[in-house]
C-alpha cells in the first residue's frame, strides 16, 4: 500500500510571522494523523524557522526548488546539502511556474533529482501539460516527454525514492480541477511508464500526487482514485482549516 502524501507548497507567499503561526497550527492539528505524511514547503528564507517549529512533529518540511551543484560560486542559488542541512526531508523540482515562467528545462530537472537524492531528499517532481497541449491532444507525449527528461539516469532504487506530482497547468491556481477521471487517467499513464522503465516493483511503490486546484471539497474524490497517492497543493495549502480539510479527507 502506497502511503498517501499531502504536502503544501506555500510559493511565494507569507511573511516571517505568518509562516510561524501556520506551522505551529499545523503541528498541533497534525498530531492525531497516523496514516498518511504531511509535507509543508515554505519559501527558503522561514525553512530554518519553520523546520526548527515542526521539528518531531507529524509534518515534513521541503525547499520549493535548489541547485544541483554542491557549492560554489552560483549566486543566489541554495544547494541540496544546505537544504538537507537545515532539516528538510523533501524539495519540490520541476514545478510547471519554475518550467514556464522561469524557463527550466527538463535537463535541469534531472540534475536537481539527481543531487536531491545524492543528499538524502525526497524529490518531488513536478510534470504536466498547458491547456492547449492537452486540447491537441499531446498530454501523454508531454508527459512522457518530461518523464524521460527529469528521471533520464536514476536507478531502480532512486526511482523508488522519488514522488511524482502530476500537476495539469490549466488547473493550477485557476479553481479548474481536473476531473477525478482525467487525473486517474494521467496517474495510471505514469504509473504504465515507470512499469515501462523499471519494472512493477518499483511503480507500484513510487507515489503519484496530483495538484491543481486541490480543496478540502474535492479532495476525497480525486484521492479515492486508486492510482493518486496524494495532492500538492497551493492555495489551499496557505491556510489552516482548509489544509487540515484536505489532511483529514486522505487520513
Ligand atoms: P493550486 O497550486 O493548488 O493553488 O492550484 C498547486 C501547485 O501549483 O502546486
Amino acid at each position: 500500500m502506497r502511503r498517501l502524501l499531502i504536502a503544501g507548497n506555500w510559493k511565494m507567499n507569507m511573511n516571517l510571522s505568518s509562516a510561524k503561526s501556520l506551522a505551529e497550527e499545523l503541528k498541533k492539528e497534525t498530531q492525531g494523523i497516523t496514516t498518511i505524511d504531511v509535507a509543508a514547503c515554505p519559501p527558503f528564507v522561514y525553512l530554518t524557522a519553520v523546520t526548527e517549529i515542526l521539528a518531531g512533529s507529524k509534518v515534513g518540511v521541503g525547499a520549493q526548488n535548489g541547485y544541483f551543484e554542491k557549492e560554489g560560486a552560483f549566486t543566489g542559488e541554495v544547494s541540496m546539502g544546505m537544504i538537507r542541512e537545515i532539516g528538510c526531508q523533501y524539495v519540490i523540482l520541476g514545478h510547471s511556474e519554475r518550467r514556464h515562467v522561469l524557463h527550466e528545462s527538463s535537463e535541469e530537472v534531472n540534475l536537481k533529482t539527481h543531487a536531491a537524492l545524492a543528499q538524502g531528499l525526497t524529490p518531488i517532481v513536478c510534470v504536466g501539460e498547458l491547456l492547449a497541449e492537452r486540447e491537441a491532444g499531446v498530454t501523454d507525449a508531454v508527459i512522457r516527454r518530461q518523464f524521460d527528461g527529469s528521471f533520464s539516469g536514476l536507478t531502480a532504487e532512486q526511482m523508488k525514492k522519488t514522488v511524482i506530482a502530476y500537476e495539469p497547468v490549466w488547473a493550477i491556481g485557476t479553481g479548474k480541477v481536473a476531473t477525478p477521471e482525467q487525473a486517474e487517467e494521467v496517474h495510471v499513464g505514469i504509473r504504465n511508464l515507470i512499469t515501462e522503465r523499471y519494472g512493477k516493483e518499483v511503480a507500484d511503490i513510487v507515489r503519484i500526487q496530483y495538484g491543481g486546484s486541490v480543496k478540502a471539497e474535492n479532495a476525497k474524490e480525486i484521492l479515492g482514485k486508486p492510482n493518486v497517492d496524494g495532492a500538492l497543493v497551493g492555495g489551499a495549502s496557505l491556510k489552516i482549516a482548509p489544509f487540515m480539510g484536505i489532511i483529514q479527507a486522505a487520513d
